[in-house]
């Protein structure tokens, strides 16, 4: 597999380091190892950089002058996308969607708000469940009618382009574990608009590297958010020119760890972020890879992965605990 045959950008730290998780493996009786997505880099890192590699050469390629995408209040995605936008002198403008409800000032203005307007993005405030796909290609069509050349990057960054960054990633792992000699049973990662997981499972179906891939659900039910994967991974797999790789049995999520919906914090995400920090010294973030961990977690204290090496992929968002501080009581301090 030729991924030099697609233009891309370097935008991120790579390769992102794999490391083992002693203490947290003595905590879950299983081997865990952790691949750092969280240290890509770019403002304060995060996984939607290593799509940004490739959406944001064929941005270049386009011609643009203004980048556009959308997403929730604090997403990841659009503060990643602010800050490539930033490095290649193109102006950004984000559709932040409220899907909590949520009216604390830290959430409506800080953590990933902050960034977006620190590196210069505009943005504009839509209700939750407003067609932010349409939104988007209206506001895009208004630029175009002013002469500004637009590049329209979709919510998450899920396109076969932007997967290519996480086939990239697969390559990379894999690489990795084979020059360590290091055999991996599993890996687990937070899954939500779908590229990451479409562009593992391509990325180790193109390269013979039948690994258990497990998406823990952010959002969607299980069905849907299987669906979405499954479909943009054949695409994906179609712009690779290697249509047949790919599996539908390939694609595994479970979404029991949504909880009450997406942002919304859990039990047990808050738990997980307070064990990876406590154990480990790792930021976890309340929305994507809390969620995440707490799958992880509670799938390790059920015996699911007994005896394996398992490879938590930590897809970043850190940032977004400045817009969630609400949700964490201080210890510390309730106790003086
Ligand atoms: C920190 C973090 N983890 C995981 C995800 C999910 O990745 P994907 O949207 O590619 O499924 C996101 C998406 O925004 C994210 O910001």
């Amino acid at each position: 597999m030729h991924l030099a045959r697609f233009p891309r950008i370097r935008l991120a730290h790579l390769p992102t380091p794999l490391e083992p998780l002693p203490r947290l493996s003595r905590e879950l009786g299983i081997d865990l190892w952790i691949k750092r997505d969280d240290c890509t880099g770019l403002s304060t890192g995060g996984n939607k950089t290593r799509k940004l590699e490739f959406l944001m050469a064929e941005a270049e390629a386009m011609d643009a002058d203004l980048v556009m995408t959308q997403g929730a209040t604090q997403s990841n995605h659009a503060r990643q996308t602010a800050a490539a936008a930033a490095r290649m002198g193109m102006d950004c403008h984000i559709l932040l969607e409220d899907r909590t409800g949520y009216s604390d000032a830290n959430h409506l203005h800080n953590g990933n708000v902050l960034l977006d307007h620190l590196h210069g993005a505009t943005t504009a405030r839509y209700p939750g469940g407003h067609d932010m796909a349409g939104e988007m290609e209206r506001a895009a069509e208004a630029a175009r009618a002013e002469g500004r050349h637009v590049y329209v990057i979709p919510g998450g960054g899920s396109n076969p382009t932007g997967a290519l960054g996480y086939v990239n990633c697969a390559f990379e792992l894999v690489g990795q574990a084979d020059a360590a000699n290091l055999r991996i049973d599993r890996i687990v990662h937070a899954t939500g608009s779908s590229g990451t997981q479409a562009g593992l499972v391509t990325g180790l179906a193109a390269m013979n590297a039948p690994i258990p891939l497990l998406g823990i659900g952010t959002r969607a039910p299980r069905e849907k958010q299987e669906e979405m994967v499954w479909s943009l991974a054949q695409r994906t797999a179609d712009k690779l020119g290697c249509a047949d790789a790919v599996r539908r049995s390939d694609v595994v999520a479970n979404t029991d760890y949504v909880g009450d919906g997406y942002g919304l914090p859990t039990r047990r995400g808050l738990e997980a972020i307070a064990l990876f920090a406590e154990l480990e010294g790792i930021l976890l973030d309340p929305v994507y890879s809390a969620k995440g961990a707490a799958g992880l977690i509670d799938l390790a204290r059920k015996g699911e992965f007994e005896d394996e090496r398992v490879v938590f992929l930590h897809t970043g968002g850190s940032v977004g605990l400045f817009g969630y501080d609400f949700a964490f009581a201080d210890p510390a301090e309730t106790a003086a």
